[in-house]
């Protein structure tokens, strides 16, 4: 039987309630019927994001929603600030560059987090800056970058606001978008919302709206205006993604019910639970940060992550996933988002212990299960 498990970091398990959802007769987009649905998801996604301003629905993988925030905000020639500690950083970097941003990039060591006092240095010495772009979680290294204390360093700054790329935070742990002054926030269906990949969005704060309105950068199908005028008709601006929006609304109808603690507790135990049987393998972590989101294994030594990755796949029916750029090979990676629980860990768990056996590296098999089972146990 060719069983498959989907536990990588996005696209994600998806429920299969939501799938049936999803496959409902589509409705037409300009009918009260989808009205009614877009404006509930709307304040369901204010409850998502801790905001109390209107959240974007774009029809677009994640990197849509970073564009867009990109050619909304800005103008040709402005400054930009850019933590670069990872592959997603690193797009940060070639949307202002593709744009003709001035992007000044705060490198950080893939692995470790940003120091918010550098950023304070940088932005001290640029006050012309007109955005810090940056992760929340930089999920190529598994590392929460500190928003919280960004947001208050940028709080400060009248002339620039704070955009966070949260495609892997959000829902995932507690990110206060209005207490924490996050003035964009994005995110992206196949996450912590645990829908197929196809949709964006985008939380827009007061301060950025004014950065919006004066933005020269070319856009025609991102524009947040032509967005913003749209949700007050309770419509959007182009045709959506009616079957991802079906989906969402029963997704967002499941967490308004269970809580967003209760969310955040979901990904905290499978996280710590899985970090239990890593260590109890003996392994090591790549990230000094580590995040509810994800469990980023350092290869051990003499052996390439890339084949870890690809025995589970081919031979077992696992995805997880590998490192990207300059962490190939070196790294592996658990997610803990979708619609997965703990019996999916240990599945994972039990399967990088196998697969690291049949490589030459010699793990008592079953240690990291029973770490991460022992941990289950007593963490209901
Ligand atoms: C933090 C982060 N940013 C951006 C992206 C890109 O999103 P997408 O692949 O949906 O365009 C991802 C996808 O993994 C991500 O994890």
């Amino acid at each position: 039987m060719n069983k498959r498990y989907l536990m990588a970091p996005g696209p994600v398990a998806v429920a299969p309630e939501v799938l049936a959802k999803m496959s409902e007769p589509i409705i037409h987009h300009r009918s009260p019927q989808f009205s009614a649905i877009l404006t509930k998801v709307r304040e369901d996604l204010k409850y998502l994001y801790q905001t109390k301003n209107d959240c974007l629905i774009l029809a677009s993988s994640g990197t849509g929603g970073m564009e867009a925030s990109v050619v909304n905000l800005l103008s040709p020639g402005d400054k930009a600030l850019v933590i670069r500690g990872g592959k997603f950083g690193e797009r940060w970097d070639e949307l202002c560059h593709t744009y003709g941003v001035k992007a000044v990039n705060i490198d950080v060591t893939w692995g470790k987090a940003v120091d918010p006092q550098e950023v304070k240095k940088v932005l001290d010495a640029n006050p012309d800056a007109r955005a810090v772009f940056v992760q929340a979680h930089e999920t190529s290294t598994g590392v929460k970058h500190p928003v919280e204390e960004l947001g208050k360093l940028i709080r400060e700054k009248p002339a620039t606001v704070l955009v966070v790329d949260a495609i892997s935070a959000l829902g995932v742990y507690e990110l206060k978008t209005d207490d924490w002054g996050l003035d964009v926030v994005i995110t992206g269906s196949q996450k912590s919302l645990s829908l197929p990949p196809g949709l964006a969005f985008v939380s827009v704060s007061e301060k950025a709206w004014k950065l919006v309105e004066k933005a020269q950068l070319p856009k025609y199908y991102f524009n947040f205006l032509k967005e913003k005028k749209a949700i007050e008709k309770q419509t959007t601006a182009f045709t959506p993604a009616v079957s991802l929006i079906i989906g969402l609304a029963e997704v967002l109808r499941g967490i308004r019910a269970t809580g967003l603690p209760a969310l955040f507790a979901h990904h905290r135990r499978l996280s710590e639970g899985t970090k239990a049987g890593v260590t109890g393998m003996g392994l090591e972590f790549f990230s000094t940060v580590p995040s509810e989101a994800i469990t980023v294994i350092k290869a051990p030594e003499g052996i390439d992550g890339q084949n870890v990755v690809k025995i589970l796949r081919d031979e077992y029916g696992i995805t997880i996933a590998g490192g990207q750029a300059q962490a190939k090979g070196k790294i592996f990676r658990i997610s803990h988002m979708g619609y997965l629980n703990e019996w999916d860990m240990i599945v994972a768990l039990a399967a990088v212990e196998r697969a690291l056996n049949q490589l030459g590296y010699p793990i008592e098999l079953g240690k990291g299960v029973a770490a991460a089972e022992a941990y289950f146990a007593q963490n209901k």
